[in-house]
């Protein structure tokens, strides 16, 4: 919920506070940003870039994640925050890219943190994310135009698959803050990349955001999370919906774009 994220907040205009009035949250100067009917906040000066996931992506990640496929990932989260704070974060933990927040309420349910709170370009994500935990409230920015979190406010920042600005990210952690990042390995999904041409992960991924980091902050600990999962065969279309590939698909075609499902029958439809 929003009232317990909004001490965190800054006005995208620049002012370092906001306030919750009825309806929504103003800043001294008297900008005002209305509280949607479904709990987040629009922080986003003008309309979201084409980058947001659609509501469909969304819903389709909401059922992978439902099914308990990341489950490995959200269980990775919440070892690597408890192993860097074992008395648990004192402060927020925000999400970058937080989605439907299923990472977030996780981490924030195991760790006992007072609020989480989901960042994300798509309303869509924030309309989830914000019912996705008592304590989590979300809201809409675009991070690479600067995220509107006060200097210091977070104990832990979380940044899975999702766009990365190294000195952002560091700005709003506190001194003895964690950042945990998750990126794809070239073995990520690699069963149905090869079977249905979806795009590929980049070779050298964990190295780009080596280098990205390293001047920012200091790498503690990696591990790689690697689970086979058995997917029916309208997960598969959800996992293709979800992703990146989503985004190159093109809607009016009205048979799949892929050959054939990886279980060997014809399954998959939009
Ligand atoms: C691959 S999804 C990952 C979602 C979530 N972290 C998870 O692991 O379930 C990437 C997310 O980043 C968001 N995103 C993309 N560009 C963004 C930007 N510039 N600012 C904030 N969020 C962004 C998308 O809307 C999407 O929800
Ligand atoms: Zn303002």
């Amino acid at each position: 919920v929003l009232e317990h994220v909004v001490a965190d907040l800054t006005c995208p205009h620049g002012e370092p506070s906001l306030r919750l009035v009825e309806g929504g949250l103003v800043c001294p100067s008297g900008h005002q940003f209305d509280v949607a009917r479904q709990g987040y906040v629009n922080l986003l000066l003008g309309p979201a870039p084409a980058a947001a996931d659609t509501a469909a992506m969304v819903s389709a990640r909401e059922r992978i994640q439902s099914a308990g496929h990341q489950g490995a990932i959200t269980a990775a989260l919440v070892a690597a925050v408890r192993a860097a704070l074992p008395d648990g974060p004192q402060a927020t933990i925000v999400d970058i890219g937080a989605g439907t927040g299923h990472h977030l309420a996780a981490v924030v349910e195991a760790t006992g943190a007072p609020a989480g709170l989901a960042v994300d370009l798509s309303k869509h994500a924030a309309r989830r994310a914000a019912r996705a935990h008592p304590r989590v409230g979300a809201i809409v920015a675009d991070v690479w135009r600067g995220v509107p979190v006060r200097d210091a406010a977070a104990a832990v920042v979380l940044v899975v698959f999702a766009p990365r600005d190294p000195v952002e990210l560091t700005r709003i952690l506190r001194p003895a803050g964690v950042l945990v990042a998750v990126t794809p390995t070239p073995r990520h999904l690699a069963p149905l990349v090869a079977t249905l041409g979806l795009l590929q992960v980049d070779e050298d991924k964990t190295g780009t955001l080596d280098r990205a980091m390293s001047s920012v902050a200091t790498l503690e600990r990696r591990q790689v999370v690697e689970e086979v999962r058995e997917l029916v065969h309208d997960e598969v279309a959800a996992i293709v919906a979800m992703g990146p590939s989503a985004h190159h698909l093109d809607p009016a075609a009205s048979t799949p774009r892929w050959p054939r499902c990886p279980s060997g029958s014809p399954c998959v439809s939009r």
